[in-house]
């Protein structure tokens, strides 16, 4: 087995269609992949845990799977979070340093962040991220790091992301049946936006769209920030079933053809080509027009894009997305959904995968956007201080759980 000190992050994206662990450390600037383990999401509906003992099964398997490849364990465990039980808004949070000024410290820079959480109503929700966006040093605006200058008052703008205690405790729980210890839950749009999104992107302004099976993500990114997030409850699994009911097939031939003959304008699809499909209730085959499939896609598309669309009104940030909008998730590599998205919401489009150039290893599959929170979880831990969460152990105290549930690390392992 590898000894590999105590950098080495597993990060595990729980998605609706598959659940995707990273096993990865720090090499330079760039972060190594040493393990991939896929297994197929099971428990999961619109991004939310409705099976405790399923998924537990599917993060199990997808968890093993990458440590049989990285042959070693990790340290500490990042994992991603979204579902429409999670909310998140903008404040501001003031503090006051003393009437003549003095100089602000780290502890008043974290005073003030951590003060925002005082503004909101706690009760059966819990603060998964305060982060700040900018600051305001006296009169002074829009200052990025305060430490050090000196003033009387300190303002703080933050975007606080929230969520349901009772799906958080559920979330946290399937952890702990496979026997893992969470070092820290990530928002997964703001973990996809590091393996996506450049630094000029998110601070020129870009709308970063995550489209997965059960849920649709946005994010807005501007002055270097998160300003604005919504996550919608809709996803490729939606256009999957919209086309299963519109052709009458089964779920899996749905999904077939969808990937492989599918097309996000449908309007623009001519011609009668014809796709073979099994019939729903019998084995026979039949044919169904191409054209036909695709104008039932589309549907579902542009409802979801108009979703966004409203959404990126109601936030006043039209204005501000000079980079456009970056899409991204397995539902991005629909067949002409980056042109959609371009023309309906009038904004340049591009398709967002992690940057191979970031990472070494293991990284033949990862330039895929169904990779892209799993790789943006590695980037959040290394970018943060990942000293904070060392220490927490990965593996559960076994004796403490009385379980068996982990015999199966501690078999694989040769632990304890
Ligand atoms: N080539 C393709 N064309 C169209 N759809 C695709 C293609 N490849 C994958 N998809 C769709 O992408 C979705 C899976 O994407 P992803 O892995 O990002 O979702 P997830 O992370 O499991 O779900 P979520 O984030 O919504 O909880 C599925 O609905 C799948 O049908
Ligand atoms: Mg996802």
């Amino acid at each position: 087995m590898v000894s590999m000190g105590s950098s080495l992050v597993g990060a595990i994206d729980v998605g609706t269609s598959k659940v995707c662990t990273l096993i990865g450390r720090k090499r330079g600037t760039t972060i190594e992949i040493l393990g991939v383990g896929l297994s197929s999401s099971r428990g999961m509906k619109k991004g939310k845990v409705v099976d405790i003992a399923k998924i537990s099964e599917s993060v199990k398997e997808s968890f093993a799977l990458a440590i049989e490849i990285a042959k070693a364990v990790p340290d500490t465990l990042y994992v991603g979070i979204s579902g429409d039980y999670i909310s998140s808004l903008n404040l501001e949070n003031e503090i006051f340093l003393g009437k003549g000024g003095r100089e602000i410290t780290d502890k008043d820079l974290l005073r003030a962040i951590e003060g925002s959480k005082s503004q909101v109503d706690l009760t059966a929700k819990r603060v998964i991220h305060v982060l700040p966006q900018d600051y305001l040093v006296d009169d002074e605006m829009g200052v990025a790091d305060p430490v050090g200058m000196v003033a009387s008052k300190l303002k703080v703008r933050t975007h606080l992301v929230l969520i349901q205690d009772n799906h958080f405790q559920s979330f946290l729980k399937v952890f702990r049946q496979t026997g893992l210890e969470v070092a820290q839950a990530v928002f997964q749009p703001l973990a996809s936006s590091l393996a996506v999104l450049s630094p000029m992107e998110r601070e020129i302004g870009t709308a970063l769209i995550d489209i997965g099976a059960g849920t649709t993500d946005l994010s807005i990114f501007y002055g270097g920030s998160i300003r604005h997030s919504r996550i919608f409850p809709v996803g490729g699994e939606h256009i999957t079933s919209d086309l299963a009911i519109g052709i009458r097939t089964y779920r899996d031939e749905a999904e077939r053809i969808k990937v492989s003959y599918g097309c996000a304008f449908g309007s623009q699809v001519i011609g009668d080509d014809a796709v073979e499909v099994r019939d729903l209730g019998s084995s026979s085959l039949k044919t169904i027009e191409r054209r036909f499939m695709c104008r039932i896609i589309e549907a579902r598309v542009k409802e979801i894009f108009l979703l966004i669309l409203r959404e990126m009104r109601t936030s006043g940030a039209m204005p501000v997305l000079r980079g456009g909008v970056v899409l991204t998730g397995g539902t991005a590599l629909l067949d002409g959904i980056v042109d959609f998205a371009s023309s309906l919401l009038k904004l340049p489009a591009r398709l967002g995968c992690p940057d191979s150039k970031y990472y070494v290893g293991m990284i033949q599959s990862i330039g895929n956007p169904i990779f892209s929170t799993a790789c943006g979880l590695l980037q959040f831990a290394f970018g943060e201080k990942i000293e904070r969460s060392i220490g927490k152990p990965l593996l559960l105290n076994l004796e403490e759980k009385g379980s068996k549930v982990i015999s199966w690390l501690k078999d694989f392992f040769m632990i304890g």
